[in-house]
């Protein structure tokens, strides 16, 4: 009763903000930047390796690059609008084994908490079933609450330490990051 209550109040607070969720296409490149970008600029400090140099190559990219980014087979993007604002921003890449690995998640801090994150999450996993993904990988934060609740509520599970070396570039990372997957989706 009580979750119902909360879908319930997380509906009604999207219907109010008027969110919309979408693939983002060739045309939405501006705002793909312009999310990107902010990502990388706030939240990515703290939540992936940054570096100015992943920075340097994202402000120097040209239209052009953008738009092909948004045109490729193996990614896409998911975009949350409030009316025509940008507000959202969540990726999802397939790698060479045919897995789906999910990215970039972001909501811009004055819409958080408001269901958008969720929205595009389901968005982002419909998408991955349409295209017949067998399986879907992310990395979180081991401290990422928000992030590791949405994950599991959609049936993702942490996997082992052991298991997480197969995916891992630096195993220093083991200390920080969790991994979590979702297996075959029907
Ligand atoms: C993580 C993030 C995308 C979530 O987006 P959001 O729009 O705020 O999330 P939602 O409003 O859809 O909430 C999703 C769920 O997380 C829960 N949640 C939100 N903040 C939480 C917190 N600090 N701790 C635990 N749960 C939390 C919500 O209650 C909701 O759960 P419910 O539907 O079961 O009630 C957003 O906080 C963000 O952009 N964070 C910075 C970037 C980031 O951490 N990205 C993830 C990298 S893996």
């Amino acid at each position: 009763m009580e979750k119902l209550e909360n879908n319930f109040n997380q509906k009604s607070k999207i219907e109010k903000l008027d969110i919309k969720t979408q693939i983002a296409k060739e045309k939405d490149w501006e705002d793909y930047k312009k999310l990107k970008i902010l990502e990388m600029t706030e939240e990515g400090k703290e939540m992936h390796d940054f570096s100015q140099k992943k920075l340097d190559i994202l402000n120097n990219m040209t239209e052009e690059e953008w738009k092909k980014e948004l045109s490729r087979k193996d990614m896409f993007v998911v975009l949350a609008r409030n009316d025509s604002d940008p507000v959202g921003i969540s990726c999802a890449t397939e790698d060479e084994r045919g897995f789906w690995v999910f990215g970039d998640l972001h909501v811009e801090k004055e819409f958080r908490n408001k269901g958008v994150g969720r929205k595009m999450f389901l968005e982002r996993l419909n998408e991955v079933k349409n295209r017949g993904g067998k399986k879907i990988i992310l990395a979180v934060k081991i401290n990422n609450e928000a992030a590791i609740h949405l994950a599991e509520s959609f049936g993702f599970e942490k996997i082992s330490k052991m298991e997480q070396l197969k995916f891992i570039k630096y195993p220093k990372s083991l200390i920080t990051e969790q991994i979590m997957e979702l297996g075959i989706l029907k």
